[in-house]
């Protein structure tokens, strides 16, 4: 196993992540997707690729699983599980669900966290390469995060939490040689958009600066290429997104 590397996506069944492990697999990677059992069931699965049924909101399901990795040489893990509904903090039925508010946040960011944290333990007893480093953790933000538009309160949260994290967990691996970096992307066409009508999805599309058009799940997985090949970027939460601001709606 001395010579095997081995990268870790999770969500990586559909879109961001599926694009990410195929091209981490492509540039040499052994890849180990990470997703939920009925996500890889049905359709999730891609060539050349291991895959493990995850919850990431599952604590220990989530250190078992990295548990099961230790001799595998871990040097990147790509958090791509995510789930983004909208709701108001008062919708036409009432008051925003704390229920939603709890499910959207222990997706988002606790599973981002139990993922991190797993994935720190197993990479901190990886052999250092020239410049120390041990790994680098890839964690998925938004641009909401940042410009948090009608009906995304609890998804904004999530991910500007996944951004607060980024340095202070760089700052916590630095003595452990783990890189820590998120990035911010924009409007990506995945299945996560496939809800919207075309007319929709153009008039998102019309709204950015440039390029003119949605986001590809391979431009995301270009820039985890990016980080993983760059020692220097750490503790940087990166925005992807054609000069995209969001409005308020
Ligand atoms: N598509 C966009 O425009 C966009 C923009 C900004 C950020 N993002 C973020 O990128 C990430 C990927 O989004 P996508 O567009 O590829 O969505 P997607 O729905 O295509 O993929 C999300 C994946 O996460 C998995 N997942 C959900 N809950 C999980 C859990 N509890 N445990 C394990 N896996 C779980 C799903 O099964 C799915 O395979 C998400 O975090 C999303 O918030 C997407």
């Amino acid at each position: 196993m001395a010579d095997t590397r081995t990268a870790v996506v999770t969500g990586g069944a559909s879109g961001i992540g599926a694009a990410t492990a195929r091209a981490l697999r492509d540039n040499g990677w052994r890849v180990v997707v990470f997703d939920l059992p009925d996500a890889l069931a049905s359709a999730g699965r891609q060539p050349g690729l291991a895959h493990v049924g995850v919850d990431v909101t599952d604590d220990a399901g989530v250190r078992a699983a990295f548990d099961g990795l230790r001799a595998d040489n871990v040097r990147v893990v790509v958090n791509c599980a995510g789930i983004a509904p909208s709701a108001r903090v008062l919708g036409r039925s009432g008051g925003h669900s704390a229920g939603l508010m709890r499910k959207i946040v222990e997706i988002n960011l606790i599973g981002t966290f139990n993922v991190l944290v797993a994935a720190a333990e197993v990479m901190a007893a990886n052999e250092p390469d020239g410049d120390g480093g041990r790994g680098v953790v890839v964690n998925t933000a938004s641009i909401a995060a940042f410009d948090g538009q009608i009906g995304q309160l609890g998804y904004a949260a999530s991910k500007a939490g996944v951004a607060g994290m980024t340095l202070p967990a760089a700052r916590d691996l630095a003595s452990r040689g783990i890189r820590v970096c998120a990035i911010a992307p924009g409007l990506i066409d995945t299945p996560l958009l496939a809800g919207f009508t075309d007319e929709v999805r153009a008039r998102l599309a019309a709204d950015v600066p440039f390029p003119h058009r949605l986001g590809r799940p391979e431009e995301f997985a270009g820039l985890v290429l990016a980080i993983v090949d760059n020692p220097y970027l750490n503790g940087e939460t990166i925005r992807m997104d054609g000069a995209l601001r969001m409005p308020a709606r």
